[in-house]
This record gives structure tokens, sequence and C-alpha cells, in this order.
């Protein structure tokens, strides 16, 4: 008999960590029988089912629609409901991803049915509790099972905080393995499509995203970054996909955002298009995880606008750099002026990551 294995996405930057695994778990249907769950964090059209398309996803088995709320009415819906698939499908296993109040509502709900959970990219840690993230990922490691870890620093951490060493496997970085695959398909044509559709060219235009609630949430910190930015334009062409949190408090702090240099403040892109720009700008600003994690692959700099990060190893050994609104500029001058440091890819992001996760899964009794 298969094992049953519910597989949870639930906001954008799941899809490229579940859909690795997903496609492997499925070449073995003696072994598995998966069940994709989309628990409907996100649901807009460009925050989600463009990642299903260009990842090769099917339609999940469920989609929960929880949406929007505050953390509490959030977590609560995904859990609420996620009980109730539980109930009725009775998996062995339950597989979670990331640090999302999906990834801690549908770990807390298993465990508390008595249902083993594994959780990939497990052990990373910012130690800043006033970050929604960090609390997920503490929550979500001290009751899971099977700990998948994306490098040796998740490890330690586990092990600091009184995790069994026989639970922590270190497997690699399970969205380089939906990195790669999609690279296999950006082909010249595409990407000179891309760059001209936004008016780039490569290697001369920074990419910028940004969502933190520590970032966006305050007027006044998004106005300085605005301002930092659109001066930064008159010098070098920014291209700036929004997120929808991003977007509603640009929009929603009482006056619009006007720029006299190349200034371009697009609609989320399809995760082939992002990547697509994010291998080749002059560098990215973020205060995202992962793209963190995928300009260290690409060895393109990157200025992470956050005061720590889980991800460290894209500082030690990639291109990131932790920056404030002080030394920010500084920073932008050593790229520009190119004395920024060549980075190098961590151990075991290389594309087999998932495959690694199911060769684990079938030694295992579960
Ligand atoms: C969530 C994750 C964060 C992750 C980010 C990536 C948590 C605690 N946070 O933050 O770790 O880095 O996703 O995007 O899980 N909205 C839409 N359409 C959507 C989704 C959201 O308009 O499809 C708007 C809503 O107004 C919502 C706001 O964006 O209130 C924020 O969405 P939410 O899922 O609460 O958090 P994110 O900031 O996206």
């Amino acid at each position: 008999m298969p094992i049953k294995v519910i597989l949870v996405a639930g906001a954008r930057p799941n899809f490229m960590k579940i859909a690795p695994l997903w496609l492997e778990i499925k070449h073995f249907p003696s072994y598995f029988e998966p069940v994709m769950l989309h628990t409907g964090q996100h649901y807009d059209y460009e925050m989600s089912n463009v990642f299903f398309e260009d990842l090769d996803l099917p339609k999940p088995d469920y989609f929960l629609g929880v949406g929007s709320g505050t953390h509490g009415e959030q977590t609560a819906r995904i859990m609420t409901e996620f009980e109730k698939v539980l109930q009725e499908e009775h998996p062995n296993l339950v597989i979670v991803f990331g640090d999302v109040n999906s990834t801690l509502g549908c770990s807390i709900t298993a465990k508390k049915l008595l249902i083993p959970v594994a959780h990939v990219e497990a052990g990373l840690r910012s130690f800043d509790m006033t970050m929604p993230e960090e609390i997920n990922r503490k929550v979500t490691d001290a009751i899971s099972d099977i700990l998948f870890t994306p490098s040796r620093d998740g490890d330690e951490n586990l092990i600091y905080e009184g995790v069994e060493r026989k639970q922590i496997h270190f497997v690699g970085n399970i969205m380089i393995d939906s990195l790669i695959s999609i690279l296999r398909r950006i082909d010249q044509p595409y990407e000179d499509k891309v760059l001209k559709q936004f008016g780039l060219q490569k290697e001369n235009f920074v990419l910028v995203t940004l969502h933190r609630p520590s970032n966006v949430d305050n007027k006044d910190n998004l106005w300085n970054i605005m301002n930092f930015l659109s001066a930064l334009s008159l010098r070098i062409p920014i291209l700036f996909p929004v997120h929808p949190r991003t977007k509603n408090n640009i929009n929603g702090f009482g006056k619009g955002f006007a720029s006299n240099g190349e200034f371009k403040i697009v609609e989320p892109l399809r995760y082939k298009e992002f990547i697509t720009l994010e291998k080749c700008p002059m560098f990215v600003l973020t205060d995202s995880g992962g793209i963190q994690e995928e300009t260290t692959y690409f060895n393109v700099p990157c200025l992470t606008l956050r005061p720590n990060t889980e991800r460290p190893i894209t500082i030690t050994l990639g291109t990131n750099e932790l920056v404030s609104m002080g030394n920010i500029q500084e920073k932008v001058e050593l790229i520009l002026s190119k004395n920024w440091k060549e980075g190098s890819i961590p151990e075991l992001w290389d594309g087999k990551t998932a495959k690694r996760i199911v060769d684990i899964l079938e030694g295992m009794e579960i």
C-alpha cells in the first residue's frame, strides 16, 4: 500500500518549493499517494496561478480559499479548513514548506491529529522574534518529526534547540531545483523579449522587490525608500515589481508616487519572467528570503534591506549583504563602481534536493 502524503502550499514562495518534490514523488506511485493542497493564503492570479503554470503543477486536489486577514484570522481559517481535509483523507504524512502562516497552521493541525509532519527548509533562523516568519519557523520545527535543512547552519540551529540529530536531514535548497529547471526553458530569444518588454538592458538596471511589513507598512519608512529609489533611478533604470501588500500601502498612504528617472513600478511578474530578469541586473535590492538565495546562485550582487537574515550563508558564501537606509548609498556606490564580492554556490544547491528527500522518505517507516 502506498503511503498517503499531503503536500501543503499557501503563499507565493511555497510554490517553487513544492513543485520539485511533487514532480519527484509522482515518479513513485507504488510508494507514495500524493495529495496537493493549496490553502489559498495567496489567491491573486499573479501571486498564485501563474506559478502553477510556470512550474508545471496541476490544479491542487484541495483549495481551501482562506484568503487574507490578520495573522490570527488567517491562521485560524487555515487550521479549521485543514482539519476537515485531514479528517477526510487520513494521510500518513503531511509535508510543509518554508515559513509562512500556512506552514505554521497546517503543521500544528496535523500534529494535534497525531499525523507525522515533515518540514522542508527547516532550521533557518533570523533570531528576530518580531518577524512573523521566525515564529512560524520555530514552532514548525519544534513539532515536526522530519526536518529537511537547506544548509548546515540549519542543522546547527536545530541541534542547539534540542532537536534529535536523527530527525535532521541536510538535503540542500529545494528552491534551487525549480530555478535550475526553469533556466532550461529560458533561451536567448526569450531573455531578449523580456528585457525589451520592460525597456531594460542586461547588467544595466536594478531589480527591486520589497514586501516586509517592517519596510512597507510604515509610511515614513516606505516614503524614505521610495525617495531613495527615485533618486537612484536618475542614474540607473529601476524595475520594481510590486507585491500586493506594498501596492496597497503605496496607494493607501495618501499620495501617488512619481519619479523623474527611469523608475518602473509594475505588477508582480511570473516566475519565468522574474528569473530571466534576476539573472542579469547590475544588482538586486530586496527584503525577500528566497531572492537572497537566488542571487547567490546567480552570483548577482544583492542588497537586503533588513537588519538580519535567516539565510546567513548568502552573506558568508554568496553575494548578499544586509543594508539599512543609513548605509545603502555607500553599498550602491561600491556595486556601481564594480567593487563587489564574488560569491560561490553553497553545498547541495544543485537541483537534486527533491530526489534526496524522496530517497530519505522511501527508506523510512512512516
Ligand atoms: C506572506 C508571508 C511572507 C512571504 C510573503 C511572500 C506570512 C506570515 N507571510 O506575506 O513570509 O514572504 O507572503 O509574498 O505568511 N494580497 C493580495 N493578493 C494575494 C495575497 C495577498 O492582494 O494574492 C494582499 C492582501 O491585502 C493581504 C496582503 O497582501 O492582506 C498581505 O498578504 P499576506 O498573505 O497576509 O502576507 P504577505 O505580506 O504576502
